[in-house]
């Protein structure tokens, strides 16, 4: 945690009470240990939204999202830490002490905060350049021509370069920079003749990271002339591939899907038009690394595919549509007719007309089809085959034999043939690898659904078959997909956390090691250990220590995980072994079989398992 030591920061939550904290922004009603509301970080009419005084932690049910009192500050306000634990320092009278600042000065130093430091003066210049005499030609073709009103001007803080060479150059120097850090920054670019400004006479379209910070800028011609967009240049603060613009605003929005098109202007007409859910992103086809940013959020949004209408469009979505089905995103998309795109037809028909076409938009794999088939001569039979081989290929992008086979009866539906006969085309298809890895390639760029997990660790069976003879015979399966492990671990350490009593019960057979690495080691490790010290677990205490509220809110679901109903003490019994055994066999998994005490780990994991079995544990 930056500048502050980690006894103040405990201090300070601890003297803010979460409930009492989060009842200020929104309305909570309490129902046996736990507050509910309707949750502010996306769409719902049912509450979903908890927050738990005994535990100092808030969750969301329905969109995951969780921390403690800071994490809730930080995402309700899109703010940093210090912006939180000053607000909450003052609402509880303490005093912070003035920043450290050896902390402070190396902080400044850090190549990061140089380039932030400096976007953020080059955004300002360029607004206010924007809103100078001199910018009255680009602010006429803002309004004018695009239709945009002072209020999304400012909202996305667009700006002028103007046709100076040097002008950002000058006003960086006279702000102190070096020209090393401007030349990193990509605002200006040095050559034999000296400096010289990399946006020249465009209108200037601020990138901005999640906290709505600018990174890099995109800088659009006046004219017809080319290169009609300029993007800066990436450096330590700016990857194109992990970034959408208008990201920072939508992840906030209220509208339980996000729409994806494919330009900056299509973006800012949507906001204005209210669809404040619109992304797209930075001039490149959608990324591998964008996708994950989107399926993180897929259980509360949809995504609506609204590209352009032209051949780049269309090859665009087709790309999108495969890798949104890869990793089980809703996709839709959405049609426009004649118009180019969103900034043409709303324009053109207004923001109702549009809520229609999210209303009419489309499953997103039919209509990649449907689209394809456009492209192949219904009279050639042999165009018929190839078309009819490739969505069978296609279809291989669903998991499972039931999702493949609700769109087979669709599909069947759809072109006129059998179901059965795209069932046999299906297993024909599949039996030649060659030709199958080509539609993949073809539709998802080959990815695997592990490509974009958070972390993609491959679990190989590194260990043989006969490990898992002491499996109980419900779980006789070797290989548990990731999201059962990991909502074993969540339903063990919730009940521990719910019931510390059970700790005593288990503790002779278990450890963090038996958890996988990250966060739920983690959580493991600080409860077992508070636990044996006869302490209470804090699960808001040990949040302090993660930066990351993408961590807070892993902790956080791993402590709210749904146990379901436990009648009897022999039901309690029994879920208990399953989960310990899930947890023993999983660990047992990931033992790196070449490492010095492998054998002794195995050994006791393995008679772990046996005592599991053959004891009373309640
Ligand atoms: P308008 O033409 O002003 O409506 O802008 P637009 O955002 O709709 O642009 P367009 O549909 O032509 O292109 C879509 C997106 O592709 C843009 O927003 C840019 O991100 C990117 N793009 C377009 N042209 C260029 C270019 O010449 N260079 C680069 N790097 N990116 C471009
Ligand atoms: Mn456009």
């Amino acid at each position: 945690m930056p500048m502050y030591s980690d006894d103040i920061i405990e201090e300070v939550r601890s003297r803010n009470d979460i409930v009492d904290v989060v009842s200020s922004y929104v309305q909570l009603k309490r129902s046996g240990s736990n507050y509910f509301g309707l949750c502010p970080f996306h769409n719902e009419k049912s509450p979903s939204f908890s927050v738990n005084r005994p535990k100092q932690m808030f969750y969301c049910f329905g969109c995951h999202k969780g921390g403690n009192v800071y994490t809730f500050l930080m995402e309700y306000n899109n703010w940093e830490f210090p912006e939180a634990i000053e607000e909450l320092a003052n609402r509880c009278g303490y005093q912070l002490p003035k920043r450290e600042m050896s902390r402070e000065e190396k902080l400044k130093q850090s190549k990061k905060v140089k380039l932030k430091n400096i976007m953020k003066d080059a955004a300002n210049y360029y607004f206010s350049a924007l809103h100078s005499n001199n910018g009255k030609m680009a602010m006429d073709y803002l309004t004018n021509n695009r239709g945009l009103d002072r209020d999304t001007i400012r909202g996305f803080a667009l700006g002028y370069a103007d046709g100076n060479w040097d002008s950002m150059y000058r006003f960086l120097k006279s702000k102190g920079y070096e020209d090393e850090i401007m030349k990193q920054s990509g605002l200006v670019v040095f050559h034999e003749k000296g400096p010289r400004d990399y946006f020249i006479n465009r209108l200037i379209f601020p990138i901005l990271d999640d906290k709505s910070k600018p990174i890099a800028f995109g800088g659009r011609v006046f004219d017809n002339s080319k290169p009609k967009y300029l993007n800066s240049n990436e450096n330590e603060i700016f990857h194109k591939r992990n970034n959408f613009y208008g990201l920072d605003r939508a992840k906030r929005s209220r509208r339980g899907a996000y729409i994806l098109c494919e330009g900056y202007m299509d973006v800012i007409a949507l906001h204005r038009a209210g669809f404040d859910n619109a992304i797209a992103p930075l001039g490149t086809a959608l990324t591998k690394e964008q996708v994950k940013k989107l399926k993180v959020d897929r259980d509360s949004k949809k995504v609506y595919i609204c590209f352009d209408m032209d051949f780049a469009g269309t090859d665009a979505m087709q790309r999108a549509v495969g890798m949104l089905a890869l990793c089980g995103v809703d996709a839709k998309v959405i049609t426009l007719g004649e118009y180019k795109d969103p900034d043409e037809f709303i324009k053109a028909n207004g923001s109702e007309a549009f809520e229609e076409r999210i209303n009419k938009a489309e499953n997103s794999f039919i209509f990649s089809l449907k689209k394809l088939r456009e492209e192949y001569n219904i009279n050639d039979p042999e165009e018929n085959n190839r078309f009819f081989r490739m969505m069978a290929g296609r279809l291989y992008v669903f998991p499972t034999e039931i999702e493949r086979d609700n769109y087979v009866a669709t599909l069947a539906d759809e072109f006129n043939v059998s179901a059965d006969s795209i069932r046999e085309l299906m297993r024909d298809v599949a039996k030649n690898e060659s030709e199958l890895n080509r539609y993949k390639e073809g539709f998802f760029r080959g990815y695997t659904a592990k490509d974009f997990e958070e972390e993609s660790e491959t679990n190989d069976d590194i260990i043989s078959e006969d490990m898992y003879e002491n499996n109980s015979r419900r779980l006789s399966t070797a290989k548990m997909s990731k999201r059962g492990i990991m909502e074993t671990e969540g339903i063990l350490l919730t009940w521990l956390l719910d019931e510390p009593s059970l700790y005593n019960a288990i503790s002779k057979y278990i450890d963090a090691e038996d958890f996988t690495e990250g966060v739920a080691r983690d959580t493991a490790a600080k409860m077992f250990s508070a636990y044996e010290a006869g302490e209470e677990f804090q699960p808001a205490v040990l949040m302090n220590a993660f930066e990351d509220n993408e961590d807070h809110k892993r902790i956080a679901g791993i402590l709210n995980t749904k146990i379901g109903e436990l009648e009897s003490n022999e039901d309690k019994e029994v879920l208990l072994k399953e989960t310990l055994i899930k947890l023993k066999n999983e660990g047992l998994g990931r033992i790196d079989t070449s490492k010095p005490g492998a054998v002794k780990r195995i050994k006791k994991v393995k008679g772990d398992i046996r005592n599991i079995q053959s004891t009373r544990l309640l």
